[in-house]
């Protein structure tokens, strides 16, 4: 495997200048006065991506990712260390950088087509390829500034996946646009990574992370404070999160509540397909709160099989220990281990405690069917 991306040491330091409430008069005697911060966005960051590799940045707003992909695709300098890349890179970064909005959509893929290096001619090639992708054939002629977000990044999008390149950096922008448009770019993700090509996606959703990262990366106010398999990096961010999150709270006066553990009576996971299980939920709080209770059950290859319905389980934790049993009536899945993941989240939805990988359950099933659930399926010939 090779190396297409090494970043060494890199750190950016943005100059934010504050300006100091002043008279007209003043500022015309004294136009630089006030005072100059320099703010840290990211901090002496070193990681590499392999040919093949898709690598996901996760981290709270602010903490640095967008800045990251910035340096990787040459928009910004680093003010020191190193970015090297191998292969030609195509990037959707976020919404407003990239296209000119006084131009077409048309001229703008002209333009991004010339800037990753394709000729006229080159761009001519794939330029129905882009629109049909794009589903904006209406609107191509018209000026970018008028296009709706979802279109903006329909656009963008399409030309990143159609010119070819070996990296592709995405920022974010697969949560805007309608669902289905969503399932085609990451379907088309998925082409990209069979071709074995590398992806750095940057992204909220732990669930795209899952399915689409062989690796994942958490930024944290500019540090990098994991890089790693997906499950321990997720596992950083959420419970990073809930710190953070508990900081705040202590200053609001709310709730801290954790969860200590996952037990079944007996002790075992183990159940055979068709049965059903019970399994107790430990939880500590400090002060009284009500809440939601969530699970999600995920294969080991990332897949969610099922999350609960948030809003349908309340809990009223007491001060101290509580105990919360979760009845699963009849699991119907295959041979396999599943992952259970449990937390609690406020009315808002919210996480206030959660637990990655809480416990393990080992299903073993002696059927024929083969796949993720057995649908007992009957069959005659009519
Ligand atoms: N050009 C700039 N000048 C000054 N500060 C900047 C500049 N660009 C970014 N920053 C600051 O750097 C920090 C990191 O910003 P960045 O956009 O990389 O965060 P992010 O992780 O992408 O956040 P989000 O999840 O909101 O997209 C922020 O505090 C931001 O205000
Ligand atoms: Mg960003």
């Amino acid at each position: 495997m090779v190396t297409v991306i090494d970043v060494e040491n890199v750190s950016k330091q943005f100059k934010i200048h504050h300006e100091r409430s002043q008279s007209l008069k003043e500022r015309l005697l004294h136009p630089r006065s006030g005072s100059t911060e320099v703010f840290s966005a990211l901090s002496d960051i070193s990681f590499s991506v392999s040919s093949d590799e898709t690598v996901g940045i996760l981290g709270h707003n602010g903490s640095g990712k967008s800045t990251l992909l910035k340096c990787i695709c040459g928009v910004l300098q680093p003010t020191s260390g190193q970015i090297r890349l191998r292969g030609s890179l195509a990037a959707l970064l976020e919404l407003g950088a990239g296209f000119q909005t006084e131009l077409s959509g048309r001229d703008n893929v002209y333009l991004y087509g010339a800037m990753l290096g394709l000729s006229k001619r080159g761009v001519d090639a794939i330029f129905d390829d882009i629109v049909a992708f794009s589903e904006i054939e209406h609107f191509i002629d018209t000026q970018v500034k008028f296009y709706s977000s979802g279109m903006y990044v329909r656009l963008a999008f399409a030309v990143a996946v159609n010119v070819d390149p070996d990296i592709l950096v995405v920022d974010e922008v697969l949560t805007v646009g309608d669902e289905r448009f969503q399932a085609k770019c990451v379907d088309r993700i998925r082409t990209f990574q069979e071709e074995g090509r590398s992806i750095l996606l940057v992204t909220h959703q732990a669930d795209q992370v899952r399915a689409l990262c062989d690796r994942a990366i958490v930024l944290d106010g500019g540090l990098m404070i994991a890089n790693g398999p997906v499950q321990d990096s997720l596992r950083i961010f959420r419970e990073h999160l809930l710190e953070d999150a508990v900081e705040h709270d202590r200053v609001g006066h709310q709730a801290e509540v954790s969860i200590d553990s996952v037990t079944t009576p007996t002790g075992s996971f183990d159940v055979r397909s068709g049965a059903g299980m019970h399994f107790d939920v430990h939880i500590s709080s400090h002060t009284a709160y009500s809440g939601n209770f969530v699970m999600e059950l995920f294969t080991r290859a990332g897949m969610l099989v099922s999350r609960s319905d948030a809003q349908g389980s309340p809990v009223n934790l007491k001060p101290g220990a509580n105990q919360v049993g979760v009845d699963l009536p009849q699991i119907p899945l295959l041979d396999g281990v599943y992952d259970v993941n449990v937390g609690i989240v406020d009315y808002h939805g919210t996480v206030i405690a959660w637990k990655e990988q809480a416990a393990s359950i080992q299903v073993t099933y002696n059927g024929r069917e083969g796949g993720l659930v057995e649908l007992g399926a009957s069959i005659r010939q009519l």
